[in-house]
């Protein structure tokens, strides 16, 4: 389940072109569970209409301080106390300023006042705009009183020009709430290691031998560890997957850069889920040039990789996961015992590989099972990351 699911989000907006983004911000919000309140200051009126917002959000959206709840409450009041976080997306020059000043003169501004929970604020403007020292001061005044600043993207802004000052995509900005809702999570303090996608071993410069993982698995998990507090370093072995943000990124390609990547990084680690599908053979040469096509065939001569799993130890939590074909649970329970593993994760090839969801039996090192039923890939990284949280509180009792 998200972390979104069932929070209270405030979601104000203020007079940027940007705003046509929260629209797109609000329903993705929504689908993730939030419960949203949708303000907007009179600028952003300009630019979107609350009809849009209250037929997303299924509630009243307010755009001035004097509106009352359906309640009857004071709206600032009442909807800045009961939210979980407020998200203030895209956030003009002229919030930020009012905000560092404690303004209350629009409903943006004083519900940020009465908030309870965490602000975030994603500052959209034009380069110059944004890079004016009496911004910039409005931001460290904002970020040293524990606001949440998100900075902005570089790209096209609404000038025309390119530059920096464009309003992150909405799943960028979600990735930025969730990761800071979670932030007092149970990982909180632990150092996460995930590994994902699948690796490729060069023939030549064109070709390679590869695997059908995709890394949407282990995105999946280092998203939720992070959700739950961790710092996750995730290692991904796939160029063109999403990769959200709050984590620590390595992009590795090979065997090679990957056993490099995953040494160095569980030097310092509290747990390693080795989701990634690891190359089990790597070619004995690598031609330098393009092997012509006219070849009548070619024989490959191909070795075995060490296993990167079991080369690496310590006092750190270890989690793999076995893709099988066949007697999956036999083959994992094995594996779990030659690596001397924490828990193994098995899956079977054809319900794991290239697809959106997944369907597992996670077992721990004393052979006990829990099977996960199939579901999305996000749901099986919520029952393995609940494992790992068990494991550390039973380490730690
Ligand atoms: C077409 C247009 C686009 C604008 N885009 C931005 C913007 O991206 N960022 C910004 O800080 N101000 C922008 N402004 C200026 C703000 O709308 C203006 O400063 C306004 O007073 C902000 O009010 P608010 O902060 O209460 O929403 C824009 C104005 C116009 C007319």
């Amino acid at each position: 389940m998200s972390i979104l699911a069932g929070k209270r989000i405030i979601l104000g907006i203020t007079g940027s072109v940007a705003a046509y983004k929260s629209i797109y911000l609000a329903s993705n919000l929504v689908q993730a569970g939030a419960v949203v309140d949708v303000l907007l200051t009179e600028a952003a009126m300009s630019f979107v209409g609350k009809a849009s917002f209250e037929g997303i959000t299924g509630r009243r959206a307010y755009s001035s301080v004097m509106e009352m709840t359906p309640e009857g409450s004071i709206s600032h009041v009442e909807i800045g106390l009961s939210a979980d976080a407020m998200l203030v997306a895209p956030a003009t020059a002229d919030i930020v300023a009012k905000l560092a000043m404690g303004f209350a003169s629009d409903i943006v501004s004083a519900t940020a006042l009465s908030l309870r929970g965490a602000l975030l604020v994603a500052p959209a403007m034009e380069s110059r705009m944004y890079r004016n020292k009496a911004t910039t001061d409005n931001i460290d005044t904002l970020v040293s009183r524990g606001v949440h600043v998100i900075a902005p993207n570089t790209g096209r802004l609404a000038s025309g020009v390119d530059g920096e000052g464009r309003l992150p995509e909405p799943d960028e900005l979600i990735d930025e709430l969730r990761g800071r809702l979670g932030a007092e999570g149970p990982l909180r303090g632990k150092r996460i290691v995930v590994t994902a996608g699948g690796t490729r071993e060069h023939l030549d410069p064109v070709r390679y031998i590869g695997n059908r993982a995709t890394g949407k698995q282990g995105v999946a998990l280092a998203v939720e560890a992070r959700d739950r507090g961790g710092m996750v370093t995730l290692i991904v072995a796939n160029p063109s997957i999403r990769i959200p943000g709050g984590l620590k990124v390595i992009s590795v390609s090979n065997y090679a850069e990957l056993e490099k990547a995953t040494k160095l990084e569980v030097a310092s680690c509290d747990a390693l889920i080795m989701n990634a599908a690891v190359g089990d053979f790597l070619p004995e040469q690598v031609a330098e040039c393009k092997i012509k096509s006219g070849e009548s065939g070619i024989v490959l001569e191909l070795n075995r990789s060490p296993d990167l799993l079991s080369s690496v130890s310590g006092e750190f939590i270890r989690i793999g996961f076995a893709a099988e074909t066949s007697e999956l649970e036999d083959n994992a329970r094995r594996k779990l015992k030659i690596k001397c593993l924490d828990a193994i994760v098995a899956n079977d090839v054809g319900s794991a590989f290239a697809t959106d969801t997944n369907e597992v039996t996670i077992i721990r090192a004393d052979e006990s099972t829990i099977k996960v039923p199939k579901q999305s890939k996000e749901g099986i990284a919520t029952r393995v990351i609940d494992e790992l949280i068990e494991m550390f509180s039973l380490r730690e009792a």
